[in-house]
């Protein structure tokens, strides 16, 4: 039985890739993560300057799901390319690197300053739902703005990108074949989902932004569904992401379409090792169930 994942020509040891935003943000913590069973990692978005985010509180755990608006926090491109070189001495496993702009023409210029670092592969995160205070609609609702930037970034990237979209594009297949149609190589689907927690006692939200974005369990089904609606429209691989947290669900979104996973706030659900967890339970389920490699089941689902 055999996990091991082509993707766009790069082999990964098992398909599950640390999602962009959680844990990934020195060279040391992306590196831990790799030992804890991951086949890859996405390094935290970068913008063309530091960005502090959003105050406290940003994030709340609950049963089914995670809220965070923790409003794009980074260090800026530059620090980020001096992190990713010290990565890439401690390890040559797959790096996806992460940018996010407010203009094209930005995204364009964060796409060429990051692939200075030794990246692999580049997301492009047009979908975050907690920063319209700052930046208006997620571009990922837009098709003018999806083209736009997809190919920008493709024209000013050395590696092959991947569009992240959102899963309140209530046309994400239509919106994935526009970033195809632009360039781009592969599609992430899907950054969190638009919601809000209210704290009954105090009677307020609980994020200092009020809103945020939900990931975890709740969102799985949502995400397996843009993952199955996308792969009947795009030819290009897709990250299927969102809200697994089982080895089943893995499965599952590999029988919608998926070639990599996204994992994420499993990682909240099911400690560090979350991982090898979900790995474990893949081979489990794969042996049951006679599957010798994940090209057998990949979009069986669509049959
Ligand atoms: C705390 C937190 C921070 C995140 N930051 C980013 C980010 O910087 N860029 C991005 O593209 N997605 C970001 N995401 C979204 C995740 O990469 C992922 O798409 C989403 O959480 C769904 O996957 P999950 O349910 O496995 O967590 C973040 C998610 C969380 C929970």
């Amino acid at each position: 039985m055999n996990l091991q994942t082509n993707f766009l020509e790069k082999k990964f040891s098992n398909p599950l890739v640390l999602a962009s935003g959680i844990l990934g943000v020195t060279a040391a913590s992306l590196n831990n993560v790799l030992k804890n069973g991951c086949g890859g990692v996405t390094v935290k978005s970068v913008s063309l300057l530091p960005r502090t985010g959003h105050p406290n509180p940003t994030m709340m755990g609950a049963e089914h799901y995670f809220i965070n608006a923790v409003g794009l926090s980074n260090p800026g491109v530059e620090k980020a390319v001096e992190e990713l070189k010290k990565f890439r001495k401690l390890t040559g496993k797959p790096l996806i690197g992460s940018i996010f702009a407010g203009t094209p023409d930005e995204f364009g210029e964060v796409a060429a300053k990051l692939c200075a670092a030794p990246i692999d592969f580049l997301e492009v995160d047009i979908s975050c739902p907690n920063v319209s205070k700052e930046f208006g609609r997620p571009f990922a609702y837009d098709k003018s703005a999806v083209e736009a930037i997809t190919k920008k970034v493709k024209a000013n990237s050395t590696v092959p990108i991947s569009i992240k979209l959102s899963p309140n594009a209530w046309d994400i297949d239509e919106i994935a074949v526009v970033a195809e149609a632009s360039g781009a190589d592969a599609i992430t689907a899907v950054n969190t989902i638009s919601g809000m927690a209210i704290n009954v006692s105090a009677r307020r939200p609980v994020l200092s932004n009020k809103q945020g974005g939900v990931s975890g369990p709740a969102l799985f089904p949502i995400a397996l569904k843009c993952v199955y609606d996308i792969y009947k429209k795009v030819k290009i691989p897709i990250i299927g992401t969102g809200g697994i947290t089982t080895g089943s669900d893995a499965l599952a979104m590999i029988m919608a379409g998926a070639t990599l996973l996204g994992v994420g706030s499993a990682v909240y659900f099911r400690g560090q090792d979350a991982f090898a967890k979900i790995v474990k339970e893949m081979e489990e389920i794969m042996k049951q169930e006679g599957i010798k490699n994940l090209d057998e089941i990949r979009g069986v689902a669509h049959l």
